[in-house]
């Protein structure tokens, strides 16, 4: 039996993790963060001491570079070279120059293989900027997460201070724009909107109302492909 296949796409911390995380575990479905996987690769960039900026060394090293998630232990987990390094990849200076290694075309080619590879046997949700459009083309059920970008630098700060981390209002305001405008503008793939997904506005949703919302979405995209799809990985 067909299992799905689900893009979520928006801008930065529109709560595309957080919510496909939580549709993928109500699905039984595996979670697929690909921004983790750019971010992962960040940090091996910075942690070699390579300049973001430098194409030729970030596109060697990248084919030197094996990234996947996987689940160990009950918990998904990006992994860098069989190593896992989900808890290393959200600092601010991996943050501040992801961008700039997602642009580059040898790093998205090794991502964009992978990504495809974690989705042909169907039961995941993946969730980025380029699923819908370039990534997975053909997934059964495309979102486009939306949110008032004050609101996502309010959220944003609050998962922060949980961290006990404290910035302002304001550096994230400019932080997400920044981000949003390079990946919205870059020549490769860039953040859109593809034209056959459903487009959810988050900015007065809760998180488990967002969750209901696109769980709907795909119980409607199950019912279209008819009774025999959409059943539980494994
Ligand atoms: O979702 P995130 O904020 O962790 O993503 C980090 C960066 O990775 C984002 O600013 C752009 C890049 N990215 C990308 O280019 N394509 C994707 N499918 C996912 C993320």
């Amino acid at each position: 039996m067909k299992k799905l296949v689900i893009a979520i796409d928006g801008p930065a911390a529109s709560g595309k993790s957080t919510t496909a995380r939580l549709v993928a575990g109500r699905l039984g479905y595996l979670h697929v963060d690909t921004g983790a996987m750019y971010r992962a690769m960040t940090l091996k960039i910075l942690s070699a001491g390579i300049s973001p900026d430098d194409t030729g060394e970030v596109g060697r090293l990248a084919g030197k570079t094996r990234i996947t998630i996987s689940v160990s232990g009950g918990v998904t987990g990006v992994f860098l070279d069989g190593v896992d390094v989900t808890g290393k990849i959200r600092s601010p200076e991996v943050t501040r120059a992801v961008s700039q290694v997602s642009s580059i075309a040898a790093v998205r080619e090794l991502m964009v293989s992978e990504q495809r590879r974690l989705a042909s046997a169907g039961g995941v949700v993946l969730e980025g900027r380029d699923i819908g459009t370039v990534v997975l083309p053909d997934a059964d059920v495309k979102i486009f997460l939306v949110a008032d970008e004050t609101e996502r630098a309010r959220r944003r700060q609050k998962e922060l201070r949980e961290k006990k981390v404290d910035v302002m209002l304001e550096d994230l305001v400019h932080e997400i724009h920044e981000r949003d405008r390079k990946d919205s503008s870059r020549d490769l793939s860039p953040l859109r909107r593809a034209a056959d997904a459903v487009e959810v506005d988050t900015s007065g949703l809760t998180v488990e109302g967002q969750v209901a919302k696109i769980l709907h979405i795909v119980e409607g995209a199950k019912e279209k492909l008819g009774p025999r799809q959409g059943t539980d990985r494994g």
